[in-house]
Parts: structure tokens; C-alpha cells; sequence
């Protein structure tokens, strides 16, 4: 049997679009939660998934933190912020606790938080994928349909290589990619220069061969770390911020 037979809609779900990248640290968990914010701010129904069992970062982003899962007919109910369905592996364990799992609690884990979840009629479930290309992304890929991919990656050009890693990981999943997210590119003093926080890879070269259509910029921007110490999604307060409208951009890209 292929792996992939397993494969199989999440009945109501429209679209499932996964964010991920080769390389930690780089921006995922700020982009799904944005993103995922933003569509719901333009009256699409939204879910996020937050996929990084061993590190989950929603309830922290969306200033819910261990709560009382409740369920109905054996299914858990996600928790709801900003109109957005959540569910993390941190809402189910403590806060300090680690998960120390092996590969098939894993895979039951996700497994679950596809298919034993109220997620309803949703037009986008988003899913924050763990760093890396490993277990996780392919368990997804097994157990259901990704409509498009999102990679997200920081402008040096020590994440050229990670990128690439994903790229292909996606590719052999046959999940074609959305755009990549250029994150924390270039940061605009208060006298208004800007200025590059990293020494810039070639990314021309690397869209060209892996024929990347779209290529979106998120400035790095102070209050993005603010706005998640508190909990509340980045564009909720910043409208004419250029997240704001690379988060459109990249809105349209899935539609
Ligand atoms: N554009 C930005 N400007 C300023 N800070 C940012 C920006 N994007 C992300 N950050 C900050 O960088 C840190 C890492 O971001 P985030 O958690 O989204 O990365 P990640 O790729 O999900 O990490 P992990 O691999 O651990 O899951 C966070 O503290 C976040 O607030
Ligand atoms: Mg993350």
C-alpha cells in the first residue's frame, strides 16, 4: 500500500494550506497566525492547526493558554479567538510539560487534530507546521489533502539551503506552492532608511529554478514581537502596516 492512500478530505474543510520552512525561528507561527487573523477579518471561515506538537506557539499568540478542551460526541471543540478556530497540543498538556513522543504517537496526534476536531465548514484551515522536514509535514501529507504551501524563510542566504530542503519536500508531496514569505526583510529606521538586517541570499536564482511565481516581503517590525507577547494577532492593530498588505497579498494567493 502507497502512504499516501491514506489520504482523505476533512469533511466541511474547503482548503488546507500548510506553512512551513526547512529552518526554525524564521517567521511560521507570525505568518499562520496573521494570515489566518486576516482571512477571518475578510469573512472567510478560518482554522489553525497548530501542528508543532513538540513546540506549540498558538496559545501563546492568541493569549489562550492551557484551557479545558471540551468535547462533544468524542470530538474535541477548538477554542475560537478573533474568529478563528484554534486547536495546539497546548491546549491539551501543561504549559512547562514537555511532549516526549516517538513517531506513531505523533502521527495519532495528527491524525486526531484533523479528523477528531469540530472544525465545521471552514474555507481555510491553516496549519503551522514544526521547523524542518520531517515527521510531522509527511503525516499530514499522508492523512489528507494539502490544497497549497506556504514557505517562509528569512533573506540570508544560509536559509537558501533550507528553502530548497522544503521546496522539495513539498514537491514530492505534490503540493504546490502559494508563495514564498521573505520575512524580516529589511527594517525602516524612524528617520526612515532601511536598512537590511541580513546580508541577502540570491533568491532570484532560486525562484527561477524552482519556478516561484510569487515572492511576498514582510518588513521586520518591532511590534510584531510586542502584539504576540500579548496575545493579540499583529494585524488586528495595524491596518496600513505593509504585513497588513503582504498578509492580503498572500490571502489572495490561496483564495
Ligand atoms: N517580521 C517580524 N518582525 C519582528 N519580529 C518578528 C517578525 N516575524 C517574527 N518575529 C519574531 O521572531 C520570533 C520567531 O517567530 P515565529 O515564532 O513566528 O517563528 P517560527 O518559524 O514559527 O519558529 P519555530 O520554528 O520555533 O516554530 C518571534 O519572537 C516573533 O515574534
Ligand atoms: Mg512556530
Amino acid at each position: 500500500m502507497n502512504a499516501f492512500d491514506q489520504q482523505k478530505e476533512i469533511p466541511g474543510v474547503k482548503n488546507i494550506i500548510a506553512v512551513g520552512s526547512g529552518k526554525g525561528g524564521v517567521g511560521k507561527s507570525t505568518v499562520s497566525s496573521n494570515l489566518a487573523t486576516l482571512l477571518s477579518l475578510k469573512g472567510y471561515k478560518v482554522g489553525l492547526l497548530d501542528a508543532d506538537i513538540y513546540g506549540p506557539s498558538v496559545p501563546s499568540l492568541f493569549g489562550c493558554h492551557q484551557q479545558d478542551i471540551e468535547l462533544k460526541d468524542e470530538k474535541m471543540i477548538p477554542l475560537e479567538r478573533y474568529g478563528v478556530k484554534l486547536m495546539s497540543m497546548g491546549f491539551l498538556i501543561e504549559e512547562d510539560q514537555p511532549v516526549i513522543w516517538r513517531g506513531p504517537m505523533l502521527f495519532k496526534a495528527i491524525d486526531q487534530f484533523l479528523n477528531d476536531v469540530h472544525w465545521g465548514e471552514l474555507d481555510y484551515l491553516i496549519v503551522d507546521l514544526p521547523p524542518g522536514t520531517g515527521d510531522v509535514a509527511l503525516t499530514l501529507a499522508q492523512k489528507t489533502i494539502l490544497s497549497k504551501a506556504i514557505v517562509v524563510t528569512t533573506p540570508q542566504s544560509l536559509s537558501l539551503a533550507e528553502v530548497k530542503k522544503a521546496l522539495m519536500m513539498f514537491k514530492k508531496m505534490d503540493v504546490p506552492i502559494a508563495a514564498i514569505v521573505q520575512n524580516m526583510s529589511g527594517f525602516t529606521l524612524p528617520n526612515g532608511e532601511s536598512l537590511n538586517l541580513f546580508p541577502e541570499g540570491n533568491f532570484n536564482e532560486l525562484l527561477e529554478n524552482y519556478d516561484i511565481k510569487n515572492f511576498i516581503k514582510i518588513p521586520f517590525e518591532p511590534s510584531i514581537g510586542k502584539t504576540a507577547e500579548a496575545g493579540i494577532p499583529y494585524i488586528k492593530s495595524s491596518k496600513d502596516s505593509e504585513t497588513f498588505k503582504a498578509m492580503e497579498s498572500l490571502g489572495e494567493l490561496i483564495l
